[in-house]
């Protein structure tokens, strides 16, 4: 598993008010998305690119292109739809699925409730997206489903990942990348992540 974490004080001076409870839902979602794109820029930078010719205003050129038709992008409900804003926004043309889940908050164990995916999606490379990888419980439950249906090129990307978390993705499925902006400490008793942001979910939606 290649594991990324972004290193960059731009990224970590939004991070810093992301973290601060006393942000509002407005700048909370602008930086989500932010660094949501700066994720995907990322994550984009192993894959493989086509050649074009073209002509620039001065000369014709062998240029490169992405095939933008082969990557769907998937939130996991809710949260993950707070990065869906900030890729949309550089792939504008990205296609989307879905996977519902929520971690029951008792036993932490993580519940699906939807599944959706566009057409083909078993021959592309599929990003998988959340903000928070705390225990790794619900990541891993979304790819075993994910695999389920044929999906063999799958990349997680989330704003802050615990050590727990990175270690049962590694664990279960190895061969994963993860992209995350920050590594953080641990994980508290209520298996939130420590110093983390809190509920994603609920600051995205500005729900308690
Ligand atoms: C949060 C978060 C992840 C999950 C991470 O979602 O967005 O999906 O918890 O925890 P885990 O790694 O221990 O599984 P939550 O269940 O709160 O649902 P929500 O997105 O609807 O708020
Ligand atoms: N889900 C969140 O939204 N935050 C955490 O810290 C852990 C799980």
């Amino acid at each position: 598993m290649k594991k990324i974490e972004l290193n960059n004080p731009l990224i970590t001076h939004k991070l810093t008010i992301l973290r601060d409870e006393k942000t509002q839902t407005k700048e909370f979602r602008e930086i989500i998305g932010e660094i949501a794109s700066i994720l995907c820029y990322e994550a984009m930078s192993d894959e493989p690119l086509k050649t074009k010719e073209i002509k620039t205003p001065i000369k014709k050129m062998n240029a490169q292109k992405l095939n933008t038709d082969n990557y769907v992008f998937v939130p996991i409900l809710r949260a993950g739809l707070g990065m869906a804003e900030g890729i949309i926004k550089i792939m504008p043309t990205a296609k989307f699925g879905h996977i519902g889940m929520y971690r029951d908050e008792e036993t932490f164990i993580p519940v699906n409730y939807f599944y959706k995916m566009p057409p083909s999606v078993e021959d592309k490379t599929v990003f998988l997206i959340d903000p928070m990888l705390a225990t790794g419980g619900s990541a891993i439950d979304a790819i075993s489903s994910l695999k389920e249906k044929g999906i063999k090129k799958i990349k997680f990307l989330c704003i802050i990942a615990a050590p727990d978390g990175i270690k049962a993705l590694e664990e279960k499925h190895p061969d994963v990348d993860l992209y995350c902006a920050k590594i953080d400490d641990k994980l508290n008793e209520n298996k939130y992540i420590v110093p983390g942001l809190g509920d994603a979910g609920d600051r995205i939606f500005g729900t308690n």
